[in-house]
Protein backbone atom coordinates (compact mmCIF):
# COMPACT_ATOMS: atom_id res chain seq x y z
CA UNK A 1 0.00 0.00 0.00
CA UNK A 2 1.37 3.52 -0.76
CA UNK A 3 1.30 6.09 1.71
CA UNK A 4 0.52 9.63 0.99
CA UNK A 5 0.90 12.62 3.22
CA UNK A 6 -2.40 14.85 3.43
CA UNK A 7 -1.32 18.19 3.73
CA UNK A 8 0.70 21.85 2.14
CA UNK A 9 2.90 21.99 5.19
CA UNK A 10 6.44 21.78 3.65
CA UNK A 11 7.45 21.14 7.13
CA UNK A 12 5.24 18.02 7.76
CA UNK A 13 5.98 16.45 4.15
CA UNK A 14 9.83 16.79 4.54
CA UNK A 15 9.63 14.61 8.30
CA UNK A 16 7.72 12.09 5.87
CA UNK A 17 10.00 12.10 3.13
CA UNK A 18 13.13 12.03 5.51
CA UNK A 19 11.26 9.01 7.54
CA UNK A 20 11.40 6.98 4.11
CA UNK A 21 7.77 6.11 3.75
CA UNK A 22 6.25 8.34 1.49
CA UNK A 23 4.87 8.23 -1.38
CA UNK A 24 3.24 11.02 -2.91
CA UNK A 25 1.50 14.13 -1.02
CA UNK A 26 -2.23 14.96 -1.57
CA UNK A 27 -3.31 18.50 -1.01
CA UNK A 28 -6.69 20.52 -1.19
CA UNK A 29 -7.72 24.04 -1.71
CA UNK A 30 -8.58 24.34 2.37
CA UNK A 31 -4.82 22.51 3.06
CA UNK A 32 -3.33 25.05 0.81
CA UNK A 33 -5.17 27.98 2.13
CA UNK A 34 -4.34 27.29 5.91
CA UNK A 35 -0.77 27.31 5.15
CA UNK A 36 -2.03 30.56 3.93
CA UNK A 37 -0.78 29.85 0.11
CA UNK A 38 -2.84 32.23 -2.13
CA UNK A 39 -2.79 33.75 -5.27
CA UNK A 40 -1.81 31.67 -8.97
CA UNK A 41 1.89 31.93 -8.82
CA UNK A 42 2.67 31.44 -5.51
CA UNK A 43 0.50 28.68 -5.38
CA UNK A 44 2.23 27.43 -8.49
CA UNK A 45 5.46 28.07 -6.69
CA UNK A 46 4.52 25.69 -3.72
CA UNK A 47 3.18 22.92 -6.05
CA UNK A 48 6.80 23.05 -7.35
CA UNK A 49 8.66 22.89 -3.39
CA UNK A 50 6.54 19.91 -2.66
CA UNK A 51 7.15 18.07 -5.94
CA UNK A 52 11.29 19.14 -5.32
CA UNK A 53 10.56 17.48 -1.66
CA UNK A 54 8.96 14.06 -2.73
CA UNK A 55 9.97 11.23 -5.38
CA UNK A 56 6.02 10.47 -5.84
CA UNK A 57 2.39 12.05 -6.88
CA UNK A 58 1.31 15.07 -6.21
CA UNK A 59 -2.20 15.87 -6.46
CA UNK A 60 -3.16 19.63 -7.37
CA UNK A 61 -6.11 20.79 -7.24
CA UNK A 62 -8.86 22.58 -9.72
CA UNK A 63 -10.49 25.35 -8.28
CA UNK A 64 -13.14 26.01 -11.55
CA UNK A 65 -16.39 24.06 -11.79
CA UNK A 66 -16.85 24.43 -15.57
CA UNK A 67 -15.48 21.58 -17.85
CA UNK A 68 -13.06 24.35 -19.65
CA UNK A 69 -11.89 26.09 -16.51
CA UNK A 70 -10.87 22.57 -15.19
CA UNK A 71 -9.37 21.68 -18.27
CA UNK A 72 -7.43 25.24 -18.36
CA UNK A 73 -6.32 24.64 -15.53
CA UNK A 74 -5.53 21.05 -15.16
CA UNK A 75 -2.95 21.64 -18.09
CA UNK A 76 -1.56 24.25 -16.52
CA UNK A 77 -0.92 22.63 -13.19
CA UNK A 78 0.77 19.81 -15.29
CA UNK A 79 3.02 21.50 -16.57
CA UNK A 80 4.70 22.14 -13.38
CA UNK A 81 6.06 18.49 -13.04
CA UNK A 82 5.51 14.93 -14.17
CA UNK A 83 5.05 14.38 -10.66
CA UNK A 84 1.54 16.84 -10.82
CA UNK A 85 -1.83 14.94 -10.81
CA UNK A 86 -5.03 17.12 -11.38
CA UNK A 87 -7.35 16.46 -8.55
CA UNK A 88 -10.97 16.71 -9.71
CA UNK A 89 -14.26 16.95 -8.25
CA UNK A 90 -16.74 14.47 -8.52
CA UNK A 91 -19.61 16.28 -10.85
CA UNK A 92 -20.78 16.08 -14.61
CA UNK A 93 -18.08 18.71 -15.66
CA UNK A 94 -15.66 16.65 -13.45
CA UNK A 95 -16.11 13.65 -15.26
CA UNK A 96 -16.13 15.17 -18.56
CA UNK A 97 -12.63 16.34 -17.66
CA UNK A 98 -11.12 12.82 -16.15
CA UNK A 99 -11.96 12.11 -19.48
CA UNK A 100 -9.85 14.69 -21.09
CA UNK A 101 -6.89 14.30 -19.12
CA UNK A 102 -7.02 10.50 -19.86
CA UNK A 103 -7.21 10.82 -23.60
CA UNK A 104 -4.38 13.57 -23.36
CA UNK A 105 -2.00 11.19 -20.66
CA UNK A 106 -2.48 13.43 -17.69
CA UNK A 107 -2.67 12.01 -14.39
CA UNK A 108 -5.90 12.36 -12.56
CA UNK A 109 -7.26 12.19 -9.01
CA UNK A 110 -11.05 12.12 -8.66
CA UNK A 111 -11.93 13.69 -5.19
CA UNK A 112 -15.12 13.84 -3.40
CA UNK A 113 -16.19 10.46 -3.67
CA UNK A 114 -19.12 9.18 -0.89
CA UNK A 115 -20.69 6.30 -2.82
CA UNK A 116 -19.59 3.40 -5.15
CA UNK A 117 -21.33 4.61 -8.38
CA UNK A 118 -19.38 7.93 -8.05
CA UNK A 119 -16.15 5.97 -8.05
CA UNK A 120 -16.96 3.58 -10.76
CA UNK A 121 -18.01 6.48 -13.40
CA UNK A 122 -14.47 8.03 -12.11
CA UNK A 123 -12.33 4.62 -13.25
CA UNK A 124 -14.63 4.71 -16.52
CA UNK A 125 -13.92 8.26 -17.28
CA UNK A 126 -9.99 6.94 -16.55
CA UNK A 127 -9.50 8.28 -13.52
CA UNK A 128 -5.73 7.72 -12.32
CA UNK A 129 -7.35 7.83 -8.48
CA UNK A 130 -10.45 7.83 -6.83
CA UNK A 131 -10.42 9.53 -4.13
CA UNK A 132 -13.29 8.21 -1.36
CA UNK A 133 -13.43 10.24 2.03
CA UNK A 134 -13.74 8.02 5.14
CA UNK A 135 -13.57 10.19 7.79
CA UNK A 136 -16.48 12.71 6.42
CA UNK A 137 -18.64 9.65 6.07
CA UNK A 138 -18.08 8.59 9.44
CA UNK A 139 -18.57 12.25 10.72
CA UNK A 140 -22.17 11.78 9.47
CA UNK A 141 -23.15 8.11 10.97
CA UNK A 142 -22.01 6.69 7.59
CA UNK A 143 -19.72 3.95 7.30
CA UNK A 144 -16.83 5.00 5.46
CA UNK A 145 -14.77 1.39 5.37
CA UNK A 146 -17.74 -0.09 3.81
CA UNK A 147 -17.29 2.13 0.91
CA UNK A 148 -13.93 1.26 0.78
CA UNK A 149 -14.78 -2.37 0.66
CA UNK A 150 -17.28 -1.69 -2.34
CA UNK A 151 -15.16 -0.08 -4.70
CA UNK A 152 -12.37 -2.39 -3.85
CA UNK A 153 -14.72 -5.27 -5.15
CA UNK A 154 -16.05 -3.36 -8.43
CA UNK A 155 -12.38 -2.52 -9.28
CA UNK A 156 -11.34 -5.98 -9.43
CA UNK A 157 -14.47 -7.37 -10.72
CA UNK A 158 -13.41 -5.56 -13.97
CA UNK A 159 -9.95 -4.95 -13.41
CA UNK A 160 -10.26 -1.47 -13.57
CA UNK A 161 -6.76 -0.19 -13.48
CA UNK A 162 -7.84 2.82 -11.16
CA UNK A 163 -6.23 3.10 -7.69
CA UNK A 164 -8.21 3.60 -4.49
CA UNK A 165 -6.89 6.72 -2.50
CA UNK A 166 -8.44 6.67 0.97
CA UNK A 167 -8.93 10.10 2.18
CA UNK A 168 -10.25 11.91 5.07
CA UNK A 169 -8.27 9.49 7.21
CA UNK A 170 -8.55 10.51 10.78
CA UNK A 171 -6.60 7.96 12.85
CA UNK A 172 -4.04 5.46 12.62
CA UNK A 173 -7.01 2.16 12.48
CA UNK A 174 -8.25 4.14 9.39
CA UNK A 175 -5.01 3.56 8.01
CA UNK A 176 -4.95 -0.16 9.21
CA UNK A 177 -8.44 -0.85 7.92
CA UNK A 178 -7.63 0.52 4.61
CA UNK A 179 -4.67 -1.90 4.64
CA UNK A 180 -6.72 -5.04 5.33
CA UNK A 181 -9.12 -4.04 2.81
CA UNK A 182 -6.80 -3.42 -0.30
CA UNK A 183 -6.96 -0.28 -0.44
CA UNK A 184 -4.19 0.71 -2.58
CA UNK A 185 -3.22 4.07 -1.06
CA UNK A 186 -3.61 6.03 1.88
CA UNK A 187 -3.27 9.58 2.02
CA UNK A 188 -3.09 10.89 6.20
CA UNK A 189 -1.70 13.20 7.97
CA UNK A 190 1.50 13.03 9.77
CA UNK A 191 0.10 12.60 12.69
CA UNK A 192 -2.03 9.47 11.97
CA UNK A 193 0.75 8.14 9.79
CA UNK A 194 3.65 8.38 12.86
CA UNK A 195 0.81 7.17 15.27
CA UNK A 196 1.51 3.60 13.48
CA UNK A 197 4.78 3.77 15.24
CA UNK A 198 3.74 3.57 18.54
CA UNK A 199 2.92 1.00 20.84
CA UNK A 200 3.86 0.84 25.23
CA UNK A 201 5.41 -2.53 25.13
CA UNK A 202 7.58 -1.52 22.63
CA UNK A 203 9.07 1.63 24.62
CA UNK A 204 8.99 -0.92 27.72
CA UNK A 205 11.11 -3.39 25.94
CA UNK A 206 13.21 -1.02 24.33
CA UNK A 207 13.89 0.42 28.14
CA UNK A 208 14.81 -2.66 29.45
CA UNK A 209 16.99 -3.93 26.95
CA UNK A 210 18.75 -0.47 27.63
CA UNK A 211 18.88 -0.89 31.14
CA UNK A 212 20.51 -4.37 31.14
CA UNK A 213 22.96 -3.27 28.85
CA UNK A 214 24.00 -0.54 30.71
CA UNK A 215 24.05 -2.63 33.98
CA UNK A 216 25.89 -5.49 32.32
CA UNK A 217 28.51 -2.70 30.99
C1 LIG B 1 -7.54 14.42 0.33
O1 LIG B 1 -7.38 14.23 -0.83
C2 LIG B 1 -8.75 15.06 0.88
O2 LIG B 1 -8.92 16.32 0.35
C3 LIG B 1 -8.65 15.09 2.37
O3 LIG B 1 -8.22 13.82 2.84
C4 LIG B 1 -9.92 15.52 3.05
O4 LIG B 1 -9.74 15.35 4.44
P1 LIG B 1 -10.70 16.03 5.53
O5 LIG B 1 -12.04 15.36 5.45
O6 LIG B 1 -10.00 15.78 6.82
O7 LIG B 1 -10.79 17.49 5.18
Amino acid sequence: MKFFIDTANLDQITEAQNLGILDGVTTNPSLMAKEGITGDSNIINHYKKICEIVDGDVSAEVISTEFDGMVEEGNHLSKISNQIVVKIPMTKNGVKALKYFSNNNIKTNCTLIFSPGQALLAAKAGANYVSPFIGRLDDISSDGLSLISEIRQIFDNYNFKTEILSASIRHNMHIIDCAKIGSDVVTAPLSSIVGLLNHPLTDSGLKKFLDDHKKAN
